[in-house]
């Protein structure tokens, strides 16, 4: 198996403090070993073994690829209209969703996956080698399915979301839209899905709906996440930390007893200011989070109503800029933090035996992602051993 060094990495991120400074784990000029699709050693530069093939980094940084665990990226159409109407003052709703549903069944499996590949393809252009993304905008049987299996022939992080609003086929029957989410829909996603997620705010599930939709999921086998606490106060959060949900997503309208819940829980605060900044809403306090003890991730919900953006490093700027994250702890978030909330150890880490997924960055050190917001810094990509960019 060909083997690849990577030398005179200016500062890399390993994510593990047992290898270098910090809860980052910052080694400086250093060096990474990939053997076939694994991470084989990292360390100083002068100590690197000699490989086949050596890449000289030529004192960039270099960080693991981010894992982007919160998207929904199996649509068609887009929501210009709407964002316009919102940037003159209209207020953000769930109710823009049917737009994107009407949409996505019209369109065919091939402009479906055309979509998707491109949204991939831009994404990893910006870092992300690990990209979680859902159902959602079909909401028949048929639709949802199909949208999964859009998504599982390109990546291993599907997640069913029959659950996003209730259909409108069944606007005057919620109740039978639940039955089918939790039985006929579900039979059909289950094989193709690792997450059952739901979409709990007004307008869309209240608790007691949610909790027979996760629950229902994961007896069939897929781990509960939820959409919880994005519009408004509500039962989410509490709901996802009792039933052992692996994340809590947008956690901006907490309570004090919410971000107990989450300190106390196992359940990841995944926060997504790709929507606030999209919506003008209120940013999501992950100072209050991280200082209460709870673990933050930060994704970008990538949908084309309340946060289009496929950007992992905007998400970091704005994660620092206006949520009271240190750039350390923004990108511990955006690699670390989201592979936590997908329960996954083999990504979001540099350290021997870890995916060989990572970025080499065009500055010297990860701060420069908060502190050079919208240059496009991210220069190459390796995901699983290959360069991709
Ligand atoms: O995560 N909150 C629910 N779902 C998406 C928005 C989807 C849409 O507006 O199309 C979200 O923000
Ligand atoms: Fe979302």
């Amino acid at each position: 198996m060909a083997t690849t060094v990577i030398t005179n990495i200016s500062s890399l991120v390993t994510n593990d403090p047992s290898l270098g400074e910090g809860t980052l784990g910052l080694i400086r000029d250093a060096a990474v070993v990939i053997d076939g699709d694994r991470v084989a050693w990292v360390g100083d530069t002068s100590k690197a073994p000699a490989t086949d093939n050596r890449v000289d980094a030529e004192g960039r940084a270099a960080i693991p690829g981010f894992v982007d665990s919160h998207s929904h990226l199996v649509f068609a159409g887009d929501r210009t209209a709407e964002f316009n109407a919102r940037m003159s003052g209209q207020s953000y709703s769930a109710g823009g969703i049917r737009t994107t549903v009407a949409a996505t069944r019209a369109a065919t499996d091939a402009a479906l996956e055309a979509n998707l590949l491109r949204y991939l393809r831009e994404a990893l252009r910006q870092g992300t080698t690990t990209q979680e993304t859902k159902s959602g905008y079909g909401l028949t049987v048929e639709d949802e399915a199909r949208a999964l299996r859009v998504a599982a022939a390109h990546t291993d992080e599907v997640t069913y979301l029959g659950a996003h609003i209730v259909s409108p086929d069944y606007a005057d029957d919620p109740a039978g839209y639940v039955g089918l989410v939790t039985g006929p829909m579900l039979d059909a996603c289950a094989p193709h899905a690792r997450w059952v997620d739901v979409f709990c705010e007004k307008g869309a599930f209240d608790g007691d709906q949610a909790r027979a939709i996760l629950t229902a999921g994961a007896a069939r086998g897929l781990i509960p996440r939820i959409h919880a606490n994005q519009l408004s106060h509500g039962p989410g959060v509490q709901l996802a930390v009792e039933l052992g949900a692996a994340s809590a997503d947008h956690c901006t309208h907490l309570t004090d007893a919410d971000v107990d819940a989450l300190a106390n829980g196992r359940t990841v605060a995944t926060l997504l200011p790709g929507a606030e900044f999209s919506t003008r809403a209120q940013w999501p306090d992950a100072r209050r989070l991280l200082d209460a003890g709870a673990t933050v991730a930060l994704s970008t919900d990538c949908n084309p109503g309340s946060s289009f953006t496929s950007s992992m490093p905007f998400c970091i700027a704005l994660a620092v800029r206006d949520m009271g994250m240190t750039p350390d702890e923004a990108l511990w978030s955006a690699t670390a933090g989201g592979a936590a909330a997908l329960r996954r150890t083999d990504i979001g880490h540099l350290t021997p035996g870890t995916r060989a997924d990572l970025a080499l960055l065009d500055a010297p050190s990860h701060v420069h992602l908060a502190y050079r917001p919208g240059v496009p810094l991210v220069s190459a990509v390796w995901r699983a051993g290959v360069r991709e960019v």
